[in-house]
């Protein structure tokens, strides 16, 4: 084990999971902490951030969007892990260093993440007139995606069972608040920012034709022969198997991929396998009442 593994090892002996709030949105203790520097983090012109709500494919398009700007240059895209070419602003895993000073001291042209409600992103993005990828996934399988996420990561309060998780997630009481108002404050905010809005069903569904758009956004062409190898690269099994994309380089005290690896499913429809038919009930009541007259839809199955 190397000497930072060590030290993490050593630090999550003592850990005990708390939660803070950032105007009334669940947060990490940690993330609140240092919530004046992830407030006050500095964007610059040429970065790219990809914003999603937990679970929705963010280390997918991460792992696409670093191919698309290397022209599918593998080799290159296995330089580093997804978390460390990609610095997550607010996160703050202690005993390693935030992500805001990770991405402090990273050369530009940067992609960033953050999973971030748009009420809290910092404001030196909307300033520097940021581009923005935001993935969507639907409500049901980030539920079920998030549930085992909480059981296996360390940095996660216990999600409790099931029944107890599902009653949580619709509240909004869970780590980043509630998926309602996050997907549908980003989906309005497109209307005044650079911001290309996917969603995690397309991408299964017809992965180069999302790519296409992507490409657009980030003014890149590619041929046919390129995009066929960046979908290869970054099929489910291909980054399952892959250590830079799979968190196996992530110590188990902190990510137990013996409980849940971290490359579960990769599926649109998961859920079916969870969800009791008086919750699928449930679900669908309040869903209707918040996703109606936003203009988004989402499909649960394909
Ligand atoms: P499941 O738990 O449903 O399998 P994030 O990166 O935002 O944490 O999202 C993780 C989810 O995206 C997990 O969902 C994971 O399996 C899925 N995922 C990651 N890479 C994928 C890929 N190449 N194809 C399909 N799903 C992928």
């Amino acid at each position: 084990m190397d000497e930072e593994s060590q030290k993490i090892v050593e630090f999550m002996k003592d850990i005990e999971v708390k939660m803070g709030q950032v105007e009334g949105i669940p947060f990490p203790e940690s993330t609140c902490e240092i919530w004046d520097q992830i407030h006050n983090f500095q964007a610059r012109e040429d970065d790219i951030l990809i914003a999603t709500y937990p679970k929705a494919g963010t280390t997918w398009v991460q792992e696409i969007m670093d191919l698309i700007l290397l022209e599918g240059d593998v080799e290159k895209s296995m330089r580093a892990p997804s978390f460390v070419k990609v610095p997550f602003i607010e996160i703050n895993p202690k005993p390693r260093k935030s992500g805001v000073d990770n991405a402090n001291a990273m050369e530009s042209p940067r992609f960033l993440k953050t999973h971030l409600p748009i009420q809290l992103l910092p404001p030196s993005f909307w300033d520097k007139n940021v581009r923005v990828v935001y993935v969507a996934r639907n409500a049901k399988d980030c539920m079920v995606s998030y549930f085992y996420f909480h059981q296996m990561n360390k940095g996660l309060p216990d999600p409790g069972t099931w029944d107890e998780y599902f009653s949580k997630f619709l509240a909004g009481d869970v780590p980043w608040g509630s998926w309602f108002d996050h997907v549908i404050g980003w989906w309005k905010a497109k209307e005044k920012h650079q911001i290309l809005y996917i969603f995690y069903e397309d991408l299964i569904e017809d992965p180069i034709r999302e790519y296409r758009k992507l490409l657009k956004f980030l003014r890149k062409h590619l041929s046919d022969e390129v995009l066929e190898k960046i979908r290869h690269h970054t099929s489910f099994q291909a980054m399952k198997e892959n250590p830079m994309t799979n968190y196996s380089v992530v110590p188990a005290v902190v990510l137990d991929q013996s409980i849940s690896p971290f490359m579960r499913k990769g599926e649109v429809g998961d859920w079916k396998n969870h969800f009791l038919v008086a919750q699928n009930i449930v679900f669908d009541e309040e869903y209707k009442k918040r996703i109606e007259g936003s203009g988004l839809s989402f499909r649960t199955q394909l």
